[in-house]
């Protein structure tokens, strides 16, 4: 697959899971990567493994259009420039709708569609200014297109995300700018790791899943890798569900595990 050489790629969520992989796998083939996270330690580490050539751990949280902004201008201060904005900062938020506390739902629209906004604004903005084209990858999720019980605040979030990105795409094109999601089903990380404490859980996903199994967080990032390079390069306001088929079928019904409904 293509080399990334001689590219900027700006990671959030890298401090874990799918982020994390994606910035690893970035940097694998040879982009000079900015590690975005609330969580300072594990990006300082992870910089660290990569070098200090090669990477750049910033703290930030992703709601904070400030945060983001300057997030953008230490970037460019230490790189020169962005070529990819992979979003994959995330959270979950559980509880019938129509229990479902506002606060949830304030939380996980504000990361999980805020975030993305004011990271995509502002990458998008710089994008432009540097007249080099881009590509902007979002990690949505399958729930972008499938309703989970449960899950209002989390599906409601990944679809406004697909959407933002399908409408990035619209307007961006003409910079030479792409706009993607990447809508994985299950993939185990920490933020999956609390459904695994249900017993049963794991095999309701799998039977519902063609593949019969989970991905892994390198899957993900092997996608977001051919979305940044220029193999994809006529591709641009897609969602890409990465489910291993449970698309074809049906989310597994969640009352059972955690009651609600
Ligand atoms: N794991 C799955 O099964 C799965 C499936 C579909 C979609 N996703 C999506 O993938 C993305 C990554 O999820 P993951 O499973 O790797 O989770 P994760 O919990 O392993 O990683 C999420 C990262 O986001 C960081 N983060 C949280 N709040 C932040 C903030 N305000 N600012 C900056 N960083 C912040 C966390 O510190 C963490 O490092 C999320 O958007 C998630 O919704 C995950």
């Amino acid at each position: 697959m293509a080399s990334l050489e001689g590219t900027v790629a700006l990671v959030t969520g890298a401090a874990s899971g799918i982020g994390r992989a994606c910035a690893q796998r970035f940097a694998a083939k040879g982009a000079r990567v900015v590690l975005a996270d609330i969580h300072t330690a594990p990006l300082e580490e992870l910089a660290a493994a990569l070098g200090q050539d090669q990477a750049l751990a910033v703290t930030c949280d992703v709601t904070d259009a400030g945060q983001v902004q300057a997030l953008i201008t230490r970037t460019v201060a230490a790189f020169g420039g962005i070529d990819t904005g992979l979003f994959a900062a995330g959270t979950g938020g559980a509880g019938p709708v129509h229990q479902l506390e506002s606060a949830v739902f304030d939380r996980v629209l504000k990361l999980n569609v805020y975030g993305v906004f004011y990271c995509l604004k502002h990458v998008a903005g710089q994008m432009i200014s540097q007249g080099r084209g881009g590509s902007l990858i979002a990690i949505a999720s399958l729930n972008a297109r499938q309703p989970a019980e449960g899950l209002a605040a989390y599906t409601t979030s990944k679809a406004a995300v697909a959407m933002l990105m399908q409408n990035a795409a619209l307007e961006l094109g003409r910079h030479g700018i792409r706009a993607n999601a990447i809508g994985p089903g299950l993939v185990e990380t920490p933020l999956s790791a609390s459904l695994w404490q249900h017993p049963g859980i794991r095999e309701a996903f799998m039977a519902e899943t063609p593949l019969g199994r989970y991905a892994q967080p390198a899957e993900v990032a092997a996608l977001a890798h051919f979305l940044a390079g220029d193999e994809s390069g006529f591709l641009t306001g897609q969602t890409i569900y990465l489910d291993g088929g449970q698309s074809l079928k049906k989310y597994p019904e969640l009352f059972r595990f955690w009651g609600g409904g």
